[in-house]
């Protein structure tokens, strides 16, 4: 008797034993592997039945790691190993800025991505990954993809339609590139010239920044073959942009990152409104600034993530912190999760480290700080914004398809951006437009034969690249393929032309910032550079019309001799295409752009 209660005891030990491992190990997960794994024809697959059933079936089939997974949005150059896209169920990749394949070509870039995705389809219930990218200005990151004129730049144009056409085919380019979410438009509207991210704005105008960044949405989203090409996804919310000076949380930044000081009324105001309208618009994604508000850091707060944004402007798509901006919250990672999580953030730019977020989300499930309501609503909206976007159905984009990108049809549609991006500041003596049977022309400032200071930041690398490495035609390019074929046109940026005897009739200083990204480009003064300054004088003198062309992200201040130069345009950060510059200066196109924010410029 007792030997056999001994042995019965035992057995049951046993029993339990084997009943604890399956339930706390990855023995439950196999439990589930077989009932989900097996089942390929399950509802959620069916292209047939409605979003909502389909959310249904697969939520119900997934375990507590693979929901946790979905909740991660991790930098691919984070990854240990590509295999823990399926050991971690992740569900969202991100290329951060400069961040891109070994071999930076537009092949490399789909076969990397595809070979990712082949990682998520390898798990038991195969869901596709969101590949996340800044395509700012075209898809920037992407050595051969079209360059678009910076947000500041299209504000200048105020023209939606130009707008929507400009996303659109940059949408059309991320597509084939197998990147299927964009972090693009950004509503913010600046109220500092100060900011190193004004450019990425339109403008300073809540209106402008509305009409404008529902064209970008409607652009960006416009479906194709009945799916949405990419995703949109609208920054940063909110009040990003009228931060105080000298409050950034980061201390090598001034204001980038900082306090939003102001009352709810006028966050609302001047900042939420944008918000709203992409909301009614159709918008799935709304990305959570960096910046605090009155000192809460916005992926904390839950009045705004939650009560505002998701119950009263009804937002049903998914809220993604910005870049570590859960773990700003607090110095403490594991309270930094659960103040973020609960505040309303579905899904967390980690973007590092996906295993610690896997172990403190596990963590606060099963201590109650985060609840399993909590998470399944994360889920279900991350999932419904999946099959919104047709993540689950479409195929993937064929080699062929690449041929769209950097195509001649953009690079044309880049050039009417400029064209009509470029605003007049100052035009004395009726000097522009200019003739292009000018007989000499002198070219002259740092950013004339500068492709990539043309472009801006978040082209190839996060902060820029100097030099002509991109396709495309600089300023000087642009002026000599527009001009007679009897015009001499002699490019020195120094303007010391020391072999010229002659004055020119006209001289081109194409003068401004070098590029900078983020807090980076946070300035007391923004003004033209020494250097710059000194071309524009040396020109002034050996030229008998000076015109200065500025590329900048914001208006700069200009010496009080601005007064005296000639003509003075605005063409802000043009992208890839010079030519547009020189179109406009020399009369192919009118210059009609109109200013996005105040530029005050020296009079007599
Ligand atoms: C920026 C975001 C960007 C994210 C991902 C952050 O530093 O604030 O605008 O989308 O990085 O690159």
């Amino acid at each position: 008797m007792k030997k056999s209660f001994s042995i019965l005891s035992l057995l049951l030990i046993v029993l339990v034993g084997v009943a604890a491992r399956l339930h706390f190990t990855g023995a439950r997960v196999q439990t589930t592997k077989e009932r989900h794994c097996q089942n390929s024809q399950a509802a959620y697959k069916d292209a047939r039945l409605p979003i909502e059933q389909r959310v249904d079936d697969l939520l119900a089939r997934m375990t507590q790691e693979e929901k946790i997974g979905q909740l991660a949005l991790v930098e691919k150059n984070a990854l240990e190993t590509p295999e823990d896209i399926r050991n971690f169920h992740l569900g969202a990749l991100l290329s951060g800025a400069g961040s891109k394949p070994a071999t930076n070509s537009p092949e490399a870039w789909r076969d990397m991505i595809l070979g990712y995705q082949a990682y998520a389809q390898e798990t038991c219930l195969g869901i596709p990954l969101l590949y996340g990218i800044d395509a700012v200005h075209g898809v920037g990151g992407v050595q051969g993809a079209t360059i678009f004129p910076h947000a500041i730049g299209l504000a200048a144009t105020h023209d939606p339609e130009l707008v929507q056409r400009v996303a659109s085919a940059t949408s059309q380019e991320l597509s084939a590139l197998g990147i299927n979410w964009n972090f693009a438009p950004n509503l913010d509207v600046t109220h500092d010239q100060r900011w190193g991210r004004v450019y990425e704005t339109f403008g300073s105008d809540t209106k402008t920044v509305t009409a404008l960044g529902l064209a970008s949405l409607r652009g960006t989203q416009a479906p194709q073959d009945a799916y949405l090409p990419v995703l949109a996804t609208l920054k940063h919310f909110v009040g990003n942009g009228e931060m105080t000076w000298g409050t950034s949380g980061n201390n090598e930044y001034h204001i980038d990152q900082g306090d939003t000081r102001l009352t709810e009324s006028e966050l609302r105001e001047r900042h939420l409104f944008p918000f709203t309208q992409a909301v009614q618009e159709g918008a799935l994604v709304v990305m959570a600034g960096l910046n605090r508000w009155n000192g809460q850091n916005l992926s904390a707060n839950t009045h705004l993530l939650t009560d505002v944004l998701k119950t009263e402007l009804g937002f049903k798509g998914f809220v993604v912190s910005d870049w570590y901006g859960v773990y700003s919250i607090t110095k403490d990672r594991y309270m930094a999760t659960v103040y973020g999580i609960n505040a309303g953030i579905d899904m967390a730019m980690l973007p590092f480290d996906y295993k610690a977020f896997q172990e403190d989300m596990m963590r606060a499930l099963a201590q109650g700080d985060i609840s399993r309501e909590r998470l399944d609503d994360a889920v279900r909206r991350i999932l419904t914004v999946k099959f919104q976007a047709g993540l689950f159905d479409r195929p993937a984009p064929t080699e062929e398809e690449l041929s769209i990108v950097g195509s001649a049809a953009h690079h044309e549609l880049a050039r009417e951006a400029v064209q009509k991006s470029l605003t007049l500041l100052q035009n004395q003596r009726k000097t522009l437009p200019l003739s292009k049977s000018t007989p000499t022309i002198f070219v002259a400032g740092s950013a004339a034969d500068n492709l990539g200071q043309q472009a801006g930041a978040w082209t190839i690398e996060w902060q820029g690249v100097e030099g002509n490495t991109i396709p495309g035609t600089s300023t000087l390019a642009g002026i000599q393929t527009t001009v007679s074929s009897s015009t001499h046109v002699v490019h020195d940026s120094t303007a010391t032309f020391a072999t010229e005897a002659e004055r020119a009739s006209v001289g081109i200083a194409v003068v401004g910032e070098k590029p900078y990204a983020e807090g980076v480009g946070d300035n007391a003064n923004p003004t033209l550079s020494p250097e710059d300054l000194a071309a524009i004088q040396a020109l002034k003198d050996k030229s008998r019309r000076l015109v200065v062309v500025i590329i900048s992200g914001r208006a700069l201040a200009l010496p009080p001799e601005a007064k005296d130069w000639d003509a003075i345009v605005a063409a802000w950060l043009p992208g890839s295409e010079g030519q547009g510059v020189s179109d406009g200066l020399f009369g192919n196109t009118p210059i009609i752009g109109k200013l996005p924010v105040a530029w005050p410029i020296p009079k007599n």
